[in-house]
């Protein structure tokens, strides 16, 4: 067995619990940053009680050493490593690498593991015909999901994956082929012909040209296009235990295999509330744009719980100062919108709800800030990607984070499937009724 790929919380002075009358110790652990954890894995054995947290906004899954949120101070780091670091020499690959094996690559490592996702990066001439299955209006993320479980078949020797090595080949393939199979979803919606990859091409060149390449005009990547996707990529790549990730996890703590459980997390990303937003938060500034309704009369909607509105891009709670994503997204906006596709309208409209937003005790109150998709569509938008792609970014951004945590958990010693509890208050005991003697 391995060894475990996520060290040990420490022990604290454990906690007391007063219950009916009864005493109970329930351990305390402490993570290599002082988050504390009270470890309730014996509490129904002992008490006989559950705990009952709808959202799990106050409970741990499991420990991991991937990535560290501290919401408070508007930090998030990768391995330890601050996001802010990967600005000036972002390559989403070597970040890539360091959420799945733990560690920056050696210049060995990257280089191979580069070649690896240059020579996957076709997908078997049979998938090409499954997209003529889905109608042209098809939502991409369907396509997504579909093909990722799809691609499985054709590696039925990546379904078990043993070691390290085994995981580096499922690692590649997905990675690669993610990117394909993206920039093929977009062909197919928009009646192309699809564009093999080019070999010559690094990753993000090569998804824009398979993307937006004609069979009579290639498209050539501008760098400052391939230096912002980078980013965009890096920025996605993990955020711990985010809904899309649990999921990847849940899924595959029953043995589901990589491609599986990855495929279950392009599901929950396309959520209009997780993923989806970045989607949504466009629709939002073009309903403004189109002066359907003014920024003040929005905002005055997402704080009116009847409206059922939200101001999409704002939240989750982890964050309760500032997504630090935000900031770094905006900043690139702000500096590339204007070079790439002239001033942007929807950009000065979203400064305006920003600024609204932070000055209204509502959102300050309950800390809602600008999140990673507030300023990614927007950037998006600039770089020529269409609204209906942005969340495929966002999975292709995440892939690696899935991965880092779908391997990390399988690793686990004594892992288990991950089956929660509930708390019944259904119907009790009643009998079945035959159709003659129901009303
Ligand atoms: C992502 O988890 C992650 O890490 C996600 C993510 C990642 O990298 O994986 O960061 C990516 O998914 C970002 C979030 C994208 N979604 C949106 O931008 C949609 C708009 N945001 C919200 O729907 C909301 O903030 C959520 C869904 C993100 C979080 O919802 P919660 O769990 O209900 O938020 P909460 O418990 O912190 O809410 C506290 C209060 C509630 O009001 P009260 O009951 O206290 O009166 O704030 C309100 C919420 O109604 N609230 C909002 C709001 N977000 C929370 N009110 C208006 N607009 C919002 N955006």
């Amino acid at each position: 067995m391995n060894e475990p790929l996520t060290p040990e919380p420490v022990s604290l002075e454990p906690a007391t619990l007063l219950l009916d009358g009864n005493q109970y110790r329930l351990p305390v652990v402490e993570g290599s940053e002082g988050e504390r954890g009270i470890d309730i894995a014996q509490l129904r054995a002992d008490t006989g009680h559950i705990t009952l947290d709808p959202g799990y906004g106050n409970t741990g899954s499991c420990t991991s050493a991937i990535t560290f949120i501290d919401g408070d101070e508007g930090i998030l780091r990768y391995r330890g490593i601050p996001i802010e670091q990967f600005v000036d020499s972002p390559t989403f690959i070597e970040v890539a690498w360091l959420l799945i094996f733990g560690h920056l690559p050696s210049e060995t490592e990257y280089h191979s593991f580069s070649e690896d996702l240059t020579r996957f990066a076709n997908i078997d001439e049979g998938m090409k015909h499954q997209f003529e299955g889905f109608p042209r209006s098809a939502p991409p993320m369907a396509i997504l999901s579909a093909m990722i479980n799809a691609l499985s078949c054709y590696h039925p020797e990546l379904h078990e994956l043993e070691d390290e090595h085994e995981l580096r080949h499922a690692a590649a393939r997905l990675i690669s082929k993610i990117r394909t199979i993206a920039a093929y979803a977009f062909r197919h919606s928009r009646g192309l012909p699809y564009i093999y990859p080019d070999p010559s091409l690094r990753y993000v060149p090569n998804l824009l040209h398979m993307m937006f390449s004609l069979p009579y005009r290639q498209y050539v990547c501008p760098n400052l296009v391939r230096k912002a996707m980078n980013l965009i990529l890096i920025l996605h790549a993990d955020h711990e235990q985010n809904c899309s990730t649990s999921t990847v996890r849940m899924v595959g703590s029953s043995g589901a295999n990589l491609f599986a459980s990855c495929a279950a997390g392009v599901c929950a990303l396309w959520g209009p509330l997780h993923g989806g937003a970045n989607v949504a938060v466009l629709n939002m500034l073009e309903q403004i744009h189109r002066g359907n309704i003014t920024p003040e009369e929005y905002v005055r909607l997402a704080k009116d719980k009847d409206s059922k509105v939200r101001l999409m891009g704002f939240g989750p709670r982890v964050y309760k100062n500032f997504d630090p994503r935000a900031q770094m997204l905006q900043k690139v906006a702000e500096e590339l919108v204007p070079q790439l596709s002239g001033d942007d309208p929807l950009l000065e409209i979203a400064r305006r709800l920003e600024e609204i937003a932070l000055s209204d005790p509502y959102f300050v109150e309950r800390k809602l800030y600008p999140n990673v998709d507030f300023y990614s569509g927007i950037l998006l938008r600039g770089i020529g990607i269409p609204t209906n792609m942005f969340t495929v970014i966002f999975a292709m951004g995440r892939l690696p984070g899935w991965i880092g945590h779908w391997w990390e958990q399988s690793q686990m010693p004594g892992g288990r499937i991950a089956r929660p509890r509930q708390i019944y208050t259904g119907n009790g005991l009643t009998d079945y009724l035959p159709m003659e003697r129901r009303p």
